[in-house]
């Protein structure tokens, strides 16, 4: 099969984990007799150096004429966040992607590896049952995408952000987590305020309608507040988590931490025509940027998910996922998940699942 790929690497250290993503899906390439032709553009800080703007027409171009969307990371050093250069940078590129693609469904698929329990903080007890979480999120919707204003009266500043929802987003991202649910363990916990807001009051009355289309499938609505406790006690009991965009966006943090590190949570934002972007959960990392430490793994499985999701290449993604599971059993660590153990830099974690794919 032949794909274009629109590669937005971006800041920090975007760059050097895309360049293993692109490795491994040379390698996949080669392997399964594909041809991946990539088209490189800029986003981000890295855009603004050369366009003045975080996300560029020649960029949105790019993308548009794409099978799919691989995204780095972009964002600056915490202590710049003022210069212009990083002022709003993600809301200016990511936002704007979300938005102008209409990427309105998120999965973060969030798994507890086997020799990684060593780094994850929380007590093998809670663990035992192991965690294979999937978190689905609103993504173009909520909060983040209602009128949000500061005004100023007699000397004193007021701010509004407004948080929106309609029937119909509501209705689209709970079939998305259903379905998804039913090829897992076909159960859904829905999270919401619905003892405070309207908007989750509305939440639920529509989580509640579309799940009598899933009959199969359990359903528990949580409370967020109670959600960021239970998903801590009882990781194991938990199968699609549904969420609105800004519950979606601190959960889906909070479960990061069963996988170990940020640099393992690849995911996927996808449109209602399937088009989608894949990109690491974590950010652009500038601290450690540049010098090769980087986990290249997140980016390496957003990759894995856009095989699945946009070219329905099963089989590509289950060889990366397991190489990937191999190149970790083999004891081959990056420094964020390295624990007492030695660490290997960013090139030779990519190599290393390299090798488990060709073979
Ligand atoms: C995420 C990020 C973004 C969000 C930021 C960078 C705008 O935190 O993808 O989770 O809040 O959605
Ligand atoms: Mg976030």
């Amino acid at each position: 099969m032949k794909k274009n790929i629109a590669v937005l690497a971006g800041d920090g250290i975007g760059p050097e984990v895309m360049n293993e993503a692109i490795k491994v899906l040379d390698a996949i390439a080669e392997k399964f007799d594909h041809k991946f032709i990539y088209e490189h553009a800029l986003v981000g800080g890295a855009a603004f150096d050369i366009f003045r703007n975080h996300f560029p027409k020649e960029t949105e171009e790019k993308c548009r004429k794409a099978d799919a969307i691989l995204f780095g990371s972009v964002g600056g050093p915490v202590d710049k966040m003022t210069d212009v250069k990083w002022k709003n940078c993600e809301v200016l590129s990511i936002l704007a992607l979300r938005k102008r693609f209409d990427f309105n469904i998120n999965l973060r698929p969030v798994q507890l590896y086997e020799n990684l329990w060593h780094r994850c903080i929380l007590k093998d007890e809670i663990l035992k049952d192991g965690v294979d979480i999937l978190c689905i999120r609103e993504l173009n919707g909520g909060i983040y995408f209602g009128e949000h204003k500061t005004e100023e009266k007699n000397g004193k500043k007021t701010a509004y952000d407004t948080m929106v929802y309609g029937e119909e987003s509501i209705e689209k991202i709970a079939h998305v987590a259903f379905k998804a649910a039913m090829k897992r363990k076909k159960k859904v916990s829905s999270v919401d305020k619905a003892n405070i807001l309207d908007c989750s009051k509305l939440w639920r009355e529509v989580v509640e309608k579309v799940a009598q289309e899933y009959p199969e499938c359990e359903l528990e609505h949580v409370l967020v507040d109670n959600m960021a406790m239970q998903v801590l006690k009882r990781p194991g009991s938990f199968d699609v988590i549904l969420c609105s965009n800004m519950f979606g966006d601190i959960i889906s943090d909070e479960i990061s931490v069963f996988s170990g590190s940020l640099g393992m949570l690849p995911s996927a934002s996808l449109n209602s025509d399937g088009f989608g972007m894949y990109e690491p959960s974590g950010g652009s990392a500038q601290d450690i940027a540049g010098k090769n430490i980087a986990n290249p793994i997140a980016q390496i499985l957003s990759a894995a998910m856009m095989l699945k999701h946009s070219f329905e290449m099963n089989k590509e993604y289950d060889c990366i996922v397991n190489a990937v599971k191999q190149t970790l059993a083999d004891g081959c660590f990056t420094k964020d998940i390295s624990g007492k153990h030695p660490s290997v830099s960013t090139q030779i974690m990519g190599d290393a699942i390299i090798k488990f794919i060709i073979n």
